[in-house]
């Protein structure tokens, strides 16, 4: 059915796991932010690399030359996706968080005593606590932005006044993977650039939603996920090209000096950066699947994929933003639930259909496990936001969250709705 200008049955047909049913009933997949899932496209693309190009690089027979070419290619194609024109800034690895761990480990080696570094209360603790251990190894002070308690958003005022010459580094979120608000970054970057402090944006939340642009975002560095936006398990990191040529990340002797290997340890997860690149042409694909009902787009120029991504990305912010409207509005009449993050509907643009909840009869676990047992699954707990669940004092059971994506339904919107009335 076309909701919102989208078809969302055609685009679940896609995803195998969507077929997946319980006691006879469809599954609900509200998990999305712990990862989504995966089309079948994406599947295909990971098991052909394995079992017809499988070798490592730079040797001269044919599927070493065959990887060569896919995993460069795939460069190119998260290049597209992240908004850069330049293939070698775009770095694969593990996750995001060891990824994280190692950039930090290199960007700190410019830290001197006394400087300052400032970390957000809103983030995922994988773009704090590297920044923080890093911080007390060079004797930097960590500040921390502060939340506004109405809806749990960044407290700008109180980042502009803890920004300073002194501050070194702003790591910030491009949007919460707890309650769904999407921070100002654009404004955070331009404010720490003009302080001269490096920005670390984690896109890992922000990327399955809405369009990124390094280049116009003027962001330092940008990491982010690719299973939660339909692809393999694989860690991406985008880094401004000076500095990731000045910087020396921590790497073995034998290894490259060269963009972007200088940041990639070890031997890659070929399989799944093939499938990365898999995750984004099926995203470019949904160009297409307006008028058409097959995938058109698998090969793709570069300035065809930006074009294609740019609408697709402006037609999954409009649909979100009525799955959102519609679970605001359903959940609104739903008594003794409170909601975190923005609820006014004037604001919707500014969250993603990711919504924290507690109750005032059950635990964010005891509701978890009752949807699970209706086949409606979501996540309850910290989420790993733990300055979030620590600043709104929702320690130690956290919230109860439902993250919807493209692939939701309204009618599973309100299906996940009167579960969730019929409980409280
Ligand atoms: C917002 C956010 N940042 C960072 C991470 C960590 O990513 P990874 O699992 O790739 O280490 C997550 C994972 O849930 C996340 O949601």
């Amino acid at each position: 059915m076309a909701e919102a200008g989208w078809d969302v049955d055609l685009v679940r047909s896609k995803f195998p796991a969507l077929a997946r049913q319980q006691d006879g009933q469809p599954v609900a997949f509200f998990d999305g932010p712990a990862g989504s899932q995966v089309p079948q496209s994406v599947a295909d693309a990971v098991s052909h690399y394995l079992l017809n190009t499988n070798a490592n690089r730079g040797a001269a027979h044919a599927t070493a030359r065959e990887s060569d070419a896919l995993l460069e290619n795939a460069h190119q194609v998260v290049a597209d996706f992240l908004g850069t024109p330049d293939p070698a800034t775009v770095c694969f690895g593990g996750n995001m968080t060891t990824m994280t761990l190692a950039a930090s480990r290199a960007i700190a080696q410019q830290w001197r005593a006394g400087d300052e570094i400032i970390v957000s209360q809103l983030d995922h603790d994988s773009n704090v606590t590297p920044w923080v251990l890093a911080a007390r190894d060079a004797g930097v002070n960590v500040h921390h932005i502060s939340l506004k308690p109405d809806d749990w958003s960044l407290d700008i005022d109180d980042f502009r006044s803890k920004l300073s010459s002194k501050t070194k580094l702003v790591a910030v979120g491009y949007a919460s993977n707890a309650t769904g608000t999407i921070n100002p970054v654009g404004e955070i970057i331009a404010a720490a650039k003009a302080v001269g402090a490096l920005t670390y944006i984690d896109a890992v939340h922000y990327a399955p939603h809405r369009r990124i642009n390094v280049k116009e975002l003027q962001c330092d560095f940008l990491a982010c996920s690719a299973y939660k936006f339909f692809g393999p398990h694989v860690g991406i990191l985008y880094g401004r090209r000076e500095l990731l040529e000045t910087i020396r990340p921590y790497k073995l002797r034998p290894s490259t000096d060269a963009l972007p290997g200088k940041w990639m340890t070890g031997t890659q997860n070929h399989e799944g950066i093939v499938g990365v690149a898999a995750a984004i042409e099926y995203l470019t694909s949904l160009d297409a699947s307006a008028d058409e009902d097959h995938n058109t787009c698998a090969d793709s120029t570069a300035s065809e994929r930006v074009a294609k991504l740019d609408r697709v990305f402006s037609r999954i912010r409009d649909y979100e933003t009525a799955l959102s409207l519609r679970f605001l509005a359903g959940v609104s009449s739903v008594s003794g639930l409170r909601i975190y993050g923005i609820t006014n509907v004037d604001e919707v643009d500014d969250r993603v259909p990711t919504f924290s909840m507690t109750s005032d009869r059950h635990t964010p676990q005891q509701l978890a496990k009752r949807l699970a047992e209706q086949g409606v699954f979501a996540w309850a707990g910290n989420h790993y936001a733990l300055p979030f669940t620590e600043a709104a004092g929702l320690e130690p059971s956290g919230t109860l969250r439902i993250g919807a994506l493209h692939y939701n339904s309204m009618q599973e919107i309100d299906r996940v709705v009167d579960c969730l009335r019929a409980l409280l």
